[in-house]
């Protein structure tokens, strides 16, 4: 008798063997444990560049369950997310998309920046992230009830969007959600010490640079520095670019073209360089 056939994994693309780098800043882990032992659709807001995605990351590989990740636009069609019909020199076959995969094999679904999605788009989650968890392929004539270990998690930056993009009364109270913000200056020293490979003294110089930005929000700047700025700074200077040099190329500079704004930030590197 043959060997059964090795039966192969759908999501093995999607799953997580290292323990992603995270560092908690507040009950966040534990609240998202909480969510996801019942399920619960989440939704992840704040500024960009503050740890989302690799929270999101961090939890799939805690709570062992792959991770499918799409990053949302305004084009994308109902089909990219559910799937379509392709044509292959065998006829016609049916292709899951992102979110179906998820939903049949028990991943956790991560839609990225999902105010982007036009609203007719979005509703294709309605009955998955209720009561019903189930997601209707009408192209197949399928219903596809969710696996027990799907969850539908979904992130968006509330600081930069329009009335416009927000979402659907319907859409957003079918989620819960956690708040995400740049963290104390201790703890994001900390994150950008380990990731650009520098000491903490001068992860520090730069968090303080970081943190002047932000102030100056009020004054027309659409979003401060982000964490993930400052580890681009770090991983130049490591490099052995000067640090005002770094500064400019990956903090003053990509921030902003505003010669006012430009002139405000170039004065916080000094400060903090002198
Ligand atoms: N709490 C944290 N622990 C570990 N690393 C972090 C943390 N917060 C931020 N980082 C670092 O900052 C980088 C940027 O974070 P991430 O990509 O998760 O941001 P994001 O909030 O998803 O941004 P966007 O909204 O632009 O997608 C990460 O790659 C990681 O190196
Ligand atoms: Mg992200």
């Amino acid at each position: 008798m043959s060997a059964p056939a090795p039966v192969s994994d759908p999501l093995a693309a999607y799953r997580i063997t290292e323990a992603p780098y995270y560092r908690p800043c507040s009950g966040e882990v534990a609240l998202y444990q909480h969510a996801y032992a019942h399920r619960l659709p989440l939704i992840l807001k704040g500024p960009t560049g503050c740890g989302k995605t690799r929270f999101v990351e961090y939890m799939a590989w805690k709570l062992g369950r792959p991770l499918v990740t799409l990053a949302c636009n305004e084009d994308m069609t109902a089909a990219d997310l559910v799937g379509r019909w392709l044509l292959d020199a065998d006829g016609t076959r049916w292709h899951d998309g992102p979110l179906t995969l998820a939903a049949r094999h028990g991943a956790i679904c991560y839609l990225d920046e999902v105010v982007e999605a036009r609203q007719d788009t979005t509703v294709v989650i309605h009955p998955l992230t209720d009561a019903r968890r189930m997601l209707p392929l009408d192209r197949k004539g399928e219903l596809v009830h969710a696996h027990p270990d799907f969850q539908l998690v979904v992130s968006y930056n509330p600081g930069y969007q329009s009335a416009a993009k927000d979402m659907k009364p319907s859409t957003r109270q079918r989620f819960a959600a956690l708040e995400f913000d740049y963290p104390d200056a201790t703890v994001e020293t900390e994150i950008v010490a380990h990731e650009a490979g520098i000491d903490a003294a001068l992860a520090a110089q730069l968090v303080g640079v970081a943190q002047g930005s932000r102030a100056l929000r009020q004054q027309g700047l659409d979003e401060g520095i982000s964490t993930r700025m400052l580890i681009y700074a770090g991983i130049l200077i490591r490099d052995g670019v000067a640090p005002r040099d770094s500064c400019e190329m990956t903090l003053t500079r990509a921030l902003t073209d505003d010669p006012d704004l430009l002139a405000a930030l170039r004065q916080l590197v000094d400060a903090h360089f002198p």
